[in-house]
C-alpha cells in the first residue's frame, strides 16, 4: 500500500493517557463518555480475564485511533500478557495518521480496509477477538451478523449508531428494514431506540446459538450506545426478553408482552372504543444495563471525564429491566399540574410498594410497575391535587 506522509500533523490532543494527533478526518471531542466507557470496558476485561493467550482487541471503525491508542495505554496493563490490538479505518488517508498515533504501543497494527472485508478475512482466517468496538456512521446492521460471527464467546461488543429516526418511529418503513420491528413515537424515544437496537443484536446473537446480555446502554439522542456481552449460550427462558411494548396515543397506558407469551392486550383506561395501542417492536424487554459491572467499573484507576462517572452512576441506579417509562411532563399535564419531583416521585412509588427508578437514560422520565391510575395519584397526592384520568 502506498504510504502517505502525514503533511499537516494539526495540534496534540490528550484525553487520559493518551496524547496524538487528530488529523483534518472526523473526531468528536464530546464523544469522550463512549471513549471513557470503551475503555473501561477493556480494562475490565483484561483485569478479570485469566487466559493463555493474548487478548484480541479491535478497533474497526478507528478515525484517528484513540480508542486503540487508550486500550493500549490505560487497560492492557491490567493483564500479565499484552492484548494485542489492531486499528482499523476505511479511509486510506487516515494511515499514516493511524501509524503515527500507535507507535506508543508496541503490539498493535493499523489497518485501513472496509470494516466488511476485515471481518470476512478474520472469520477465513478463524480469528476470534475478545472486544470489538464499531463506531460507525449510521446504522451498523449489516456488521452486526460478521462481527458477532468474529467475537469469542463471552467477548464484548461496544456499538455505536446514530441512526435515530428508525427505532424512534419518525421513519416507519425504515424500522422495518433496519430492524425487522415495529417504532411508534413514544416519550421514551432514546430508550425505545436501544431497545429496537438490542433486539435487533439478541435475534442475530440467537441465529449462532449464542446468548446476549446488554452491559451499558445510553444516548445523549443523537448516537445510540449500546456495550453487549456475547454468551457462550442462551440464559435459560432468554427468548421471553424479546417482545411488544404497547402505548395508548390517548390515555398514555402502557403495556408489554413477550412474543413467547402472546395474547390480546387488555383494555386501557380510555372510554370504550376510545383507545389506541401504537405498538413496537420486536424489541428488547429485558435489562439494560449490567449494574454490578457498572459498580466495578466505576471503582476502575482509569482516568474517566467526571461526565462519564456521573453517567456510570446514573445507569448504575437503574437497572432497566422494565420497559413501561412515563415522562415527568406527561403526568404533570394529565394531572393539570406541574411536574412532581422526580425523587419524590420514586420514593412515594416505592413506599407504596410498586417498583421505581429515575430512569438512567432519559432525564425527567420514572421507570416503574405502577399502572397510570396508580401513578397520576400519585402524582397529584404530591402536588395536593385530584387525578385527571382519562384522554
Ligand atoms: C464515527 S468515526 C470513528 C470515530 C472514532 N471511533 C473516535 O472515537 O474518535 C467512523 C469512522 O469509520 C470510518 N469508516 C466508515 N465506513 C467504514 C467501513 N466500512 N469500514 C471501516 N471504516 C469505516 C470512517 O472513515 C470514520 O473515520
Ligand atoms: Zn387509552
Amino acid at each position: 500500500m502506498a504510504v502517505k506522509a502525514l503533511v499537516d500533523p494539526g495540534p496534540h490532543y490528550r484525553e487520559g493517557a493518551a496524547e496524538l494527533l487528530l488529523g483534518d478526518g472526523f473526531f468528536r471531542r464530546d464523544s469522550r463518555l463512549a471513549r471513557d466507557c470503551s475503555v473501561l470496558l477493556a480494562w475490565h476485561q483484561a483485569s478479570t480475564t485469566t487466559c493463555k493467550y493474548p487478548l484480541q482487541w479491535l478497533d474497526l471503525m478507528a478515525g484517528c485511533g484513540i480508542r486503540g491508542l487508550r486500550w493500549g495505554l490505560e487497560a492492557a496493563g491490567a493483564q500479565s500478557m499484552p492484548p494485542e490490538i489492531v486499528v482499523n479505518d476505511a479511509d486510506g488517508d487516515r494511515w499514516p495518521l493511524l501509524e503515527h498515533n500507535l507507535k506508543p504501543l508496541a503490539g498493535a497494527t493499523c489497518s485501513s480496509i472496509p470494516a466488511e472485508t476485515l471481518l470476512c478475512q478474520a472469520q477465513l482466517e478463524g480469528r476470534r477477538f475478545d472486544l470489538i468496538d464499531l463506531d460507525a456512521f449510521g446504522h451498523p446492521g449489516a456488521l452486526i451478523q460478521p462481527a458477532l460471527q468474529v467475537l469469542a464467546p463471552d467477548g464484548i461488543l461496544v456499538l455505536a449508531s446514530t441512526d435515530g429516526r428508525s427505532p424512534t418511529g419518525h421513519d416507519r418503513p425504515g424500522a422495518i428494514r433496519s430492524f425487522g420491528a415495529a417504532a411508534r413515537a413514544h416519550p421514551a424515544s432514546w430508550e425505545l431506540a436501544l431497545r429496537q437496537q438490542l433486539g435487533l443484536l439478541a435475534r442475530q446473537a440467537w441465529l449462532l446459538g449464542r446468548g446476549l446480555q446488554p452491559l451499558m446502554s445510553f444516548s445523549d439522542g443523537r448516537t445510540f450506545r449500546l456495550a453487549v456481552r456475547l454468551k457462550r449460550l442462551l440464559q435459560p427462558d432468554e427468548e421471553a426478553t424479546l417482545g411488544l411494548l404497547a402505548r395508548c396515543g390517548t390515555c398514555g397506558a402502557q403495556q408489554s408482552q413477550p412474543l413467547l407469551r402472546l395474547r390480546n392486550w387488555s383494555v386501557c383506561h380510555c372510554p370504550p372504543e376510545q383507545g389506541r395501542w401504537a405498538i413496537s417492536g420486536p424489541l428488547w424487554l429485558g435489562p439494560l444495563q449490567q449494574v454490578d459491572l457498572l459498580e466495578e467499573l466505576m471503582a476502575s484507576p482509569v482516568p474517566v471525564a467526571s461526565a462519564t462517572r456521573r453517567l456510570l452512576q446514573r445507569l448504575q441506579a437503574d437497572p432497566g429491566g422494565l420497559g413501561h417509562v412515563w415522562a415527568t411532563a406527561e403526568l404533570a399535564r394529565r394531572c393539570g399540574s406541574g411536574p412532581p419531583p422526580l425523587q419524590q416521585l420514586v420514593d412515594a412509588l416505592c413506599t407504596q410498594g410498586y417498583q421505581a427508578w429515575p430512569s438512567g437514560v432519559m432525564a425527567g422520565q420514572v421507570r416503574t410497575d405502577a399502572d397510570l391510575p396508580e401513578l397520576l395519584q400519585i402524582c397529584s397526592n404530591l402536588r395536593g391535587e385530584g387525578p385527571l384520568i382519562g384522554p
